[in-house]
């Protein structure tokens, strides 16, 4: 394996299986696929704009130098946040910055005029002390003219515990939009409101009910347990984000058909969570073990296999009444993916 600063190439990652490709495309000849299953929805493993999903087996760079301007409605990722998790080298923080920078102002490149950009960091820990990331990349963000949104706490019950400060239970998502048009759907995230009976005792609207019917605004503190050894979407990646968090800022920030661009996308979360609300996803992976479970997680959706922690289930509250909401089955419309390389 060659590295190139916390870029990391896997070099022969992309195992020549043009035979396999090719078998394919034999065997739908002969109909030895059964139609049924087929589905109109393609996969590139490069910028294609005519894809459905492109899952590019390389550094994000090479990706992103692909694509055109203004194209993807939404990027939401999560960067190595360079704290030596196995697929990262431990840089030293200015140069880790520097690399930041450089993917940073080509995503600000491929965002749309209406586009959003989503970062979700935690900290930087050098020696006992910590570097909240998202305080550090601010400024990368704001000198590109990006609006911050909103800084959303991601609060989450379970990690390490720390001996010589307070135990860290949040991380954050820095949201920027590019411009003040923006798409911002409110309705499909709303949260049942804590009173939903409560109404108006006086004033023209008594006796109305006072709030929303739909349920309210999520707020910008996201309860959302981590995915951690018990959690029903675990794979072998260390770092996985959870789905619910990536469907609730797909939901809001796009509109069916839109493409979603991750650089750093692990084990495929935001590829799952864009690919179910019928999104197109745009995402990177250099690790080829990781690129794997991407697939698989794909294939197991694709088969309806693939079961998330439902966005309903509220939090495990040791007092209360916990009403049990099991897990949801994701089924997607898509044909198999090869294990292989989808790179022709
Ligand atoms: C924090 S993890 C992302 C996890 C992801 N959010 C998920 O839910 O699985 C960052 C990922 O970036 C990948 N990565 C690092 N450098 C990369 C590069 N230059 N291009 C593409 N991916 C890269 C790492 O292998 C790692 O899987």
């Amino acid at each position: 394996m060659r590295e190139r600063g916390y870029f990391r190439f896997g070099g022969n990652q992309g195992d020549n299986l043009i035979g396999f490709s090719f078998a394919i495309i034999i065997a739908r000849k002969n109909g030895l696929y059964n139609n049924s299953k087929m589905s109109n929805k393609r996969l590139s493993g490069y910028f294609d704009e005519k894809a459905d999903c492109i899952l590019y087996e390389g550094d994000c760079l090479e990706l992103l130098s692909s694509i055109p301007d203004d194209f993807a409605k939404l990027i939401i990722t999560s960067p190595p946040y360079n704290i030596g998790k196995e697929y990262e080298k431990r840089l030293d923080i200015d140069v880790y910055i520097e690399q930041q920078i450089t993917v940073i102002k080509e995503c600000y490149r491929v965002l749309s005029e209406n586009g959003s950009i989503c970062w979700q960091v935690g900290n930087y820990v050098d020696n006992g002390e910590i570097i909240p990331l998202d305080i550090v990349l601010y400024p990368v963000f704001a000198d590109l003219g990006l609006h911050l949104r909103n800084r959303i706490i991601w609060h989450f019950g379970h990690g390490l515990h720390a001996s010589k400060r307070f135990s860290g239970r949040y991380e954050v998502i820095l949201w920027f939009t590019k411009s003040d048009e923006y798409i911002f759907n409110l309705n499909p995230v709303r949260v049942p409101q804590k009173y939903p009976e409560k109404k108006y005792f006086k004033g023209p609207k008594k006796g109305e009910l006072s709030g929303n019917p739909l349920g309210k605004n999520p707020s910008d503190i996201w309860e959302i347990p981590n995915v951690k050894a018990n959690h029903v979407e675990k794979t072998d990646h260390p770092c996985q984000f959870p789905v619910e968090l990536v469907e609730r800022l797909v939901l809001a920030l796009t509109n069916e058909g839109d493409w979603v661009l991750d650089p750093f996308v692990g084990s495929g979360t935001v590829a799952i969570a864009t690919l179910m609300h019928k999104r197109k996803a745009l995402v990177a992976e250099i690790e080829k073990a990781y690129i794997g479970i991407t697939k698989e997680r794909l294939n197991q959706a694709i088969t309806g296999d693939l079961r998330i922690r439902p966005l309903e289930r509220s939090i495990y509250n040791p007092d209360g009444n916990n009403e049990y909401v099991p897990p949801k089955s994701v089924k997607i419309d898509f044909e198999e993916i090869p294990k292989g390389s989808i790179k022709e």
